[in-house]
C-alpha cells in the first residue's frame, strides 16, 4: 500500500507537474486537493507539451483514475475548456478516467469578477494574483456561502443559491465597487449546460479513494502552488487562499493523516516566485536575467515573467518539516549548468542572530540577510545525463548540501522538461 504527496517546496512552478507525471507510471490513481485553475503544470511527453491547470497529471496515461478532491475549486468554464484543449491533442477524458469531487466549490463568475476588483483596490499592496478567483471563492467556502458541485448540478437548489448568492454579489459589485452587475438568467442558463456536462463526473471522492487505497492501490496526491504560497505557512497575505502543505491532503480528499506514507517535496535547484512578496534571494541584476531566460521562466496560466534567485535552504528546511517530507526531487538543475559560480542561501541574519527558517512576520522576512555559501558550478552537457553517477562531482556536491542542511535525502535529480530526463537515485 502506498499513497503519497508530490507537493511543491517552494513558491510553485517547481516541476510538479513533470514529477508527477514522471512518478504516475507506477500509479493507479492522481489526486488533486486543493487551488484551482490558478495552477499551471507542464508536462512533457515525447515532443508534445500538455499544459494543465485543474485536471491531474495523470490524465495523460490512458490507465489511471484522475480525481478532483474535495479541496479544489472548480471553474466549470476553465475545465471543459481544459477538456477540449486536451481532447485536441488526443487525450480521451471520460467519467472512467475523471472524477470530481461533489463537495468542490464552484468558481462563480462573481469570484473571477471580484478577485479582479479587490486587486485594483488594493492598489500598490495588491498580491499579484493569477485573477482566476480563487481567493472569493475560498472566502465563500469559509463564510458558508459557497456553491458546491452537488449543488450545482440539482437545477432547483442551484437556482436558490444563485439567486441568494447575486443578491448578496451584485450590490457589492455595483454600489461598493462601481462594477457592472451580472444578470441571473444569464448565469443561471450558462451554469446549468455545465452543470449537464459535469453530471457523470460528480462523486463521493473520499469513497473512491479510500476503497482504491485499501485495495492497496498507488495513490499519487498532486499538489499545486508551494509551501511557500500555503494559506497558514506561506508568506501571508502574499499566498493563494488553500492549504498546499501535506495537510491540505487530509481536508482536500477526504483521507486520514495514517493513509499516507510519504511525501515529496519538488525543489528547483534555484527560486523563483510570480506576484508580490518578500523573496530573501531574489536576483535583481543580469544573474537573475540569465537564469529567467535559460530557464524560461514565464507563468503557464498567466505568462508573467518569474522572479528569480538562488536556492534558499531556510525554505525547503521549512517546506519538509511543515509537510514531514521524506525527499525532494530536485528539478531544472541543467538550467544551472554553465555557470562559473553558484550561490546556496545556507541562513538568514535577523537582528544579530542567526536562523534557518522562515519567519512568520513579513516585516521580519523582509530584514532577514541571506547568508550564502558559494559553490563551483557544472558544464553544460548535463542533460543527457541518465544516472546519478553522470552526474558532475559538483552538481552531486550541490545536491548533498540541500540533503546534509535539510535532513532530507534528495530522491530524484531531474536535469530536463521530458519524461526520461531524470535520474532516479533512491526510492522515494
Ligand atoms: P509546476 O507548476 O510545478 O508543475 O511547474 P511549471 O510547469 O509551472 O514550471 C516548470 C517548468 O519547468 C515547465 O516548463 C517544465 O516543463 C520545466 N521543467 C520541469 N523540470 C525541468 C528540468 O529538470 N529541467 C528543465 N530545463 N525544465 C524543467
Ligand atoms: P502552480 O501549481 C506559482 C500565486 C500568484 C499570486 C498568489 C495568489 O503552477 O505551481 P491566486 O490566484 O492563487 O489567488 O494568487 O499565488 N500563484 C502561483 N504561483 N505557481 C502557481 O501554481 C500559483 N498559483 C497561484 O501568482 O502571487
Ligand atoms: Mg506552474
Amino acid at each position: 500500500m502506498s499513497a503519497y504527496i508530490v507537493l511543491g517546496a517552494q513558491w510553485g512552478d517547481e516541476g510538479k507537474g513533470k514529477m508527477t507525471d514522471y512518478l504516475a507510471e507506477d500509479a493507479d490513481v492522481v489526486v488533486r486537493f486543493q487551488g484551482g485553475n490558478n495552477a499551471g503544470h507542464t508536462v512533457v511527453v515525447g515532443e508534445k507539451e500538455y499544459k494543465l491547470h485543474l485536471i491531474p497529471s495523470g490524465i495523460l496515461y490512458n490507465n489511471k483514475l484522475n480525481v478532483i478532491g474535495n479541496g479544489v475549486v472548480l471553474d466549470p468554464k476553465a475545465l471543459f475548456e481544459e477538456i477540449e484543449y486536451l481532447e485536441g491533442l488526443g487525450v480521451s477524458i471520460t467519467p472512467d478516467n475523471l472524477v470530481i469531487s461533489d463537495r468542490c466549490h464552484i468558481i462563480m463568475p462573481y469570484h473571477r469578477v471580484l478577485d479582479g476588483i479587490k486587486e485594483k483596490v488594493r492598489g500598490k499592496k495588491d498580491i499579484g494574483t493569477t485573477g482566476k478567483g480563487i481567493g472569493p471563492c475560498y472566502t465563500d467556502k469559509m463564510e458558508r456561502s459557497g456553491i458546491r458541485a452537488c449543488n450545482l448540478i440539482n437545477k432547483e437548489v442551484f437556482k436558490e443559491n444563485l439567486k441568494e448568492a447575486l443578491e448578496v454579489k451584485n450590490p457589492i459589485i455595483t454600489k461598493v465597487f462601481g462594477g457592472e452587475a451580472l444578470d441571473f438568467d444569464k448565469v443561471y442558463e450558462e451554469y446549468c449546460g455545465y452543470a449537464e456536462r459535469m453530471k457523470p463526473f460528480v462523486k463521493d471522492i473520499s469513497v473512491i479513494v479510500n476503497k482504491k487505497i485499501k485495495e492497496g492501490k498507488e495513490v499519487l496526491f498532486e499538489g499545486a502552488q508551494g509551501t511557500l504560497l500555503d494559506i497558514d505557512y506561506g508568506t501571508y497575505p502574499y499566498v493563494t487562499s488553500s492549504n498546499t502543505i501535506a495537510g491540505g491532503v487530509c481536508t482536500g480528499a477526504g483521507v486520514g493523516p495514517t493513509a499516507i506514507t510519504n511525501g515529496v517535496g519538488i525543489a528547483k535547484a534555484y527560486t523563483t516566485r510570480v506576484g508580490k512578496g518578500p523573496f530573501p534571494t531574489e536576483l535583481f541584476d543580469d544573474m537573475g536575467d540569465w537564469i529567467r531566460e535559460k530557464g524560461h521562466e514565464f507563468g503557464v496560466t498567466t505568462g508573467r515573467a518569474r522572479r528569480c534567485g538562488w536556492l534558499d535552504l531556510c525554505i525547503l528546511k521549512t517546506s519538509s518539516r511543515i509537510s514531514g517530507l521524506t525527499s525532494f526531487a530536485v528539478t531544472k538543475i541543467d538550467t544551472l549548468a554553465g555557470l562559473d559560480k553558484i550561490k546556496i542561501c545556507v541562513g538568514y541574519k535577523l537582528k544579530g542572530e542567526v536562523i534557518d527558517y522562515v519567519p512568520a512576520s513579513l516585516e521580519d522576512l523582509g530584514e532577514c540577510e541571506p547568508i550564502f555559501e558559494e559553490f563551483d558550478g557544472w558544464d553544460e552537457s548535463i542533460a543527457d545525463a541518465r544516472s546519478y553517477e553522470e552526474l558532475p562531482e559538483n552538481a552531486k556536491k550541490y545536491l548533498k548540501k540541500i540533503e546534509e542542511f535539510t535532513e532530507t535525502k534528495v530522491s530524484i535529480a531531474s536535469v530536463g522538461p521530458k519524461r526520461n530526463q531524470t535520474i532516479k537515485i533512491s526510492d522515494i
